[in-house]
């Protein structure tokens, strides 16, 4: 059964933000995966990618979406590299509706402007909008196979959960 909505995307599209205002509008509960990790390891996403290194990361994320995919009824936010693995794309899918925020790399660049918060934009310096474009191009594969996409870039939040609500609609009995 598909019975959970998944929001996935790169950095900055807004799948936080967004997945705890359609999980209200929805009356389900919300996931961050990224918070998860972070609650059951005491740690910081930045920190764990310090101390143990992406891989390691990769390793509580794959664990994360396991269990998460086994549980029903949840709205949940990925990470932006979360389905660039072919078993939590998988294992993601078959436990529900799978919606793709995109939004322009110009803008992407703007809303991760902070340092320290995203390690794998972190080492670039200036050639971080470049940065962004190379991994948006390489992960393009994985999230072009979300059922649907919707852009952010120019929309409120209440347009885009309108949208997102509106194309749930086809699944509901
Ligand atoms: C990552 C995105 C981050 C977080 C980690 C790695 C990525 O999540 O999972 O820093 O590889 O794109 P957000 O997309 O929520 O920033």
């Amino acid at each position: 059964m598909r019975d959970n909505v998944i929001l996935t995307g790169f950095m900055g599209t807004g799948k936080t933000s967004l997945g705890k205002m359609l999980a209200t509008r929805l009356g389900r509960p919300f996931v961050d995966i990224d918070r998860k990790i972070e609650d059951e390891t005491q740690m910081s996403i930045p920190k764990i990618f310090e101390q143990y290194g992406e891989a390691h990361f990769r390793d509580l994320e794959r664990a994360a979406v396991k269990e998460l995919s086994t549980r029903r009824g949840l709205v949940i936010a990925t990470g932006g590299g979360t389905i660039k693995d072919e078993e939590n794309l998988r294992l993601l899918k078959s436990s529900g509706v799978m919606i793709c925020l995109t939004t322009a790399p110009e803008e992407i660049f703007s809303r991760t402007a902070r340092r320290g918060e995203r390690p794998v934009l972190d080492g670039g310096g200036s050639e971080r909008l470049e940065t962004i474009k190379r991994l948006l191009a390489e992960r393009k594969q994985f999230y072009d196979r979300a059922d649907y996409q919707i852009d952010t870039t120019d929309w409120s939040p209440i347009q885009i959960i309108d949208s997102i609500c509106r194309y749930l609609r086809q699944f509901r009995s």
